[in-house]
C-alpha cells in the first residue's frame, strides 16, 4: 500500500534561531543546512533576510550551496521584505518566498490598527509581489489559531487565488488544543474552495507543551506539510520537534497511514550538531534524542529488553542513528581516520583547518582513551566558533580547595598583547570569571551556567554553556574541554567575544 508523503519543512535556522541567545554564524548555518539536506527534509527555512545583514548573508549562503530541499526565506507582506528575500534566495535551485501577515483580531488591532479588508489587501499584494519573483510562494496568516474562522477561510482563498502554492496555518502562540486544531485544518480543507491548488501546512508552537500533538492532529485531519525544528528549539517554548513528529508518523504508520522522506538514521547526529552549535542542551528525558530515551534502568525492564527489545522499545535505537559501538577513535588514529569520521558526522574540515583540529584531537585522545562521536561534536563546536576572537585564552592557573580562598590567574591575548589578572571568588569558576571581567571590561550579568559531560565516564569532555546579559540582550557562549574550568573559561570568553564582535560590526565605518 503506498502511503501519502508528509512534507517536512524545517525552520531550525529561522524560528529555531529565534531562541534567546541562539544566534548562529553564517558558516554554522551552512553546516546545519548541509546536515538537514542529509536528513532529507523537503524544505529549509534559512532565515528572515530583511531583519539583518547576517540573516541576509546566511540565507544567501544556504541558497547558493544546498541542492535538493526547497530553500525558504521569510518576509512580511511588505514590498521591501519580499524584494530582499528574493535577492537572498535567487541563486537557490528551488527558492521559496514565505510571506506572512497577522490575522487574529488582537494582532490586527494592536500591531497594525487595521481591519480585515486592509489586512486581506496586504496579504494579496504580498503574495502577488512574491509570485512575480518566485514560483513557490508560501503564505501564513499569523496567529491563525486565534483568528476568526470566516476571515481565515476568506484570506486563505484570496492568497491561493493570488498565487500562493503553500498555505501555512500557524498556532503562533501555542494556544490550540489538539482536537480543536485538527478540526480547524479539516474545516480549511473542506470549506476553502481552491485549497486543492495549494499544499496545506501547519506550524505549531509549544507554549502549552502541545506543539507535537497539535501537528499530529493536523496531519490526521489533512495537513500535508509540517513545520518543525530540530530538538524543538524556537521562539519562547519552541516549535514542534522534527524528531518527535517524524518518529511518531513512522512508529504509528498503522494509525496515520502516512510517511515522510526523512532519513531517520541521521536524526541523532542532527540533534547533536544543532545542540552544540546553538548552545542549547537537550534534556536527558527528551523523547527520541535525549540521552535517556533508550536507557532502561529497572532490572525487570533490562531483563525483558535482553530477551526481546520490543518488550519496552517501540522504536529501534538504530533507526535514529544510535549505535552501540560508538567508540570511533583513539590516540593512535591518524589524520585521515579523523577526517573521514568528521565527514561522516557532517563536517567538511578544510585542509588548512585539519592540522589544528588534529592537534586538538590528540590532546583529547591523550587525556581520554576512547574518543566518541560526542567528543568530536564538542571539539568541532569549539573549532567552528566563528566569532572573531578579540580575546583568546593564553593560560590560566587555579588555586582551589575546601580550606582555601578560590583564586584564579588568567592570561588573555589580543594580537601580540598578553594581559593577566588574578581574582578571588566563591569558587574557581567565579574567580576565573571575575578575572576575565576585569580584563575585558564589559558590563555583563551571568544568567545561566550549565555543565554536562558529553559522554559517560570520569574522563569525559565537559561542555559548558553560559548565557550572559548585556544591555538587555542575552548572549550565549559555549566551551568544551576535558578540564571543566577551562571549558567554563572558554564558554564565558566566547560570549564576551560575541558581544565585542557585534559591537565592532555595528560601529560606524565598519
Ligand atoms: O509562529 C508563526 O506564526 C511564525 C510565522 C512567521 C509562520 O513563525
Ligand atoms: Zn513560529
Amino acid at each position: 500500500m503506498s502511503r501519502e508523503r508528509i512534507l517536512v519543512f524545517d525552520t531550525t535556522l529561522r524560528d529555531g534561531e529565534q531562541s534567546p541567545g541562539a544566534s548562529l554564524g553564517v558558516n554554522e548555518k551552512l553546516t546545519i543546512a548541509e546536515q538537514l539536506a542529509r536528513l532529507r527534509v523537503d524544505a529549509i527555512e534559512a532565515g528572515f533576510p530583511v531583519s539583518s545583514q547576517a540573516q541576509f548573508e546566511g540565507v544567501q549562503l544556504v541558497a547558493a550551496h544546498i541542492k535538493g530541499p526547497a530553500i525558504v526565506a521569510l518576509a512580511r507582506c511588505i514590498d521591501k521584505d519580499i524584494d530582499v528575500a528574493w535577492e537572498a534566495l535567487k541563486k537557490a535551485q528551488r527558492p521559496r518566498i514565505h510571506t506572512f501577515v497577522a490575522t487574529s483580531k488582537i494582532h490586527m488591532e494592536k500591531k497594525f490598527r487595521k481591519g480585515e479588508d486592509e489586512i486581506l489587501e496586504m496579504a494579496v499584494a504580498g503574495v502577488k509581489r512574491a509570485k512575480s519573483l518566485c514560483e513557490e510562494v508560501e503564505f501564513s496568516p499569523e496567529d491563525s489559531a486565534r483568528t476568526g474562522l470566516e476571515f481565515l477561510l476568506r484570506i486563505v482563498e484570496a492568497a491561493i487565488s493570488a498565487g500562493a502554492t503553500v498555505i501555512n496555518i500557524p498556532d503562533t502562540v501555542g494556544f490550540a488544543m489538539p482536537e480543536q486544531f485538527g478540526a480547524l485544518i479539516r474545516t480549511v480543507r473542506e470549506r476553502v474552495p481552491n485549497i486543492h491548488k495549494a499544499i496545506l501546512s501547519v506550524h505549531c508552537h509549544n507554549d502549552l507543551g502541545l506543539a507535537v500533538a497539535n501537528t499530529l492532529a493536523a496531519v490526521h485531519n489533512g495537513a500535508q506539510q509540517v513545520e518543525v525544528t530540530v530538538n524543538g528549539v524556537g521562539e519562547r517554548a519552541g516549535n514542534a520537534s522534527l524528531e518527535e513528529v517524524v518518529m511518531a508518523l513512522k512508529t504509528r504508520a498503522d494509525f496515520f497511514g502516512k510517511t515522510t522522506n526523512i532519513e531517520t538514521r541521521e536524526i541523532l547526529r542532527t540533534s547533536r550538531m544543532v545542540s552544540s552549535l546553538m548552545g542549547i542542551p537537550v534534556q536527558p528525558n527528551k523523547a527520541i534524542v535525549g540521552s535517556n530515551a533508550f536507557a532502561h534502568e529497572s532490572g525487570i525492564h533490562q531483563d525483558a529488553v535482553i530477551k526481546d527489545a520490543t518488550t519496552y522499545e517501540i522504536m529501534s535505537p538504530q533507526d535514529i542513528g544510535l549505535q552501540s559501538n560508538a567508540i570511533v577513535l583513539g590516540r593512535h588514529s591518524g589524520r585521515h581516520g579523523l577526517k573521514m569520521r568528521l565527514m561522516e558526522l557532517g563536517y567538511q574540515p578544510q585542509p588548512a583547518e585539519l592540522d589544528h583540529i588534529y592537534q586538538r584531537f590528540l590532546e583529547i585522545a591523550d587525556r581520554k582513551k576512547e574518543v566518541f562521536d560526542e567528543d568530536l561534536f564538542a571539539l568541532m563546536s569549539n573549532e567552528t566558533q566563528e566569532t572573531k576572537e578579540t580575546w583568546s585564552l593564553a593560560y590560566f592557573h587555579i588555586l582551589s580547595g575546601n580550606k582555601t580562598v578560590p583564586t584564579a590567574t588568567v592570561g588573555l591575548s589580543r594580537g601580540e598583547q598578553v594581559v593577566q589578572e588574578a581574582a578571588v571568588g566563591d569558587g574557581p569558576v567565579d574567580a576565573a570569571y571575575r578575572a576575565l571581567d576585569r580584563m575585558v571590561n564589559l558590563p555583563v550579568t551571568l544568567q545561566d551556567y550549565s555543565l554536562r559531560g558529553v559522554t559517560g565516564g570520569k574522563d569525559a569532555i565537559g561542555e559548558v554553556f553560559v548565557r550572559v546579559r548585556h544591555e538587555g540582550v542575552t548572549w550565549l557562549g559555549r566551551g568544551a574541554s576535558t578540564d571543566i574550568i577551562e571549558a567554563s573559561i572558554r564558554a564565558y570568553l566566547h560570549a564576551l567575544n560575541r558581544i565585542l564582535a557585534a559591537q565592532t560590526a555595528s560601529a560606524p565605518g565598519s
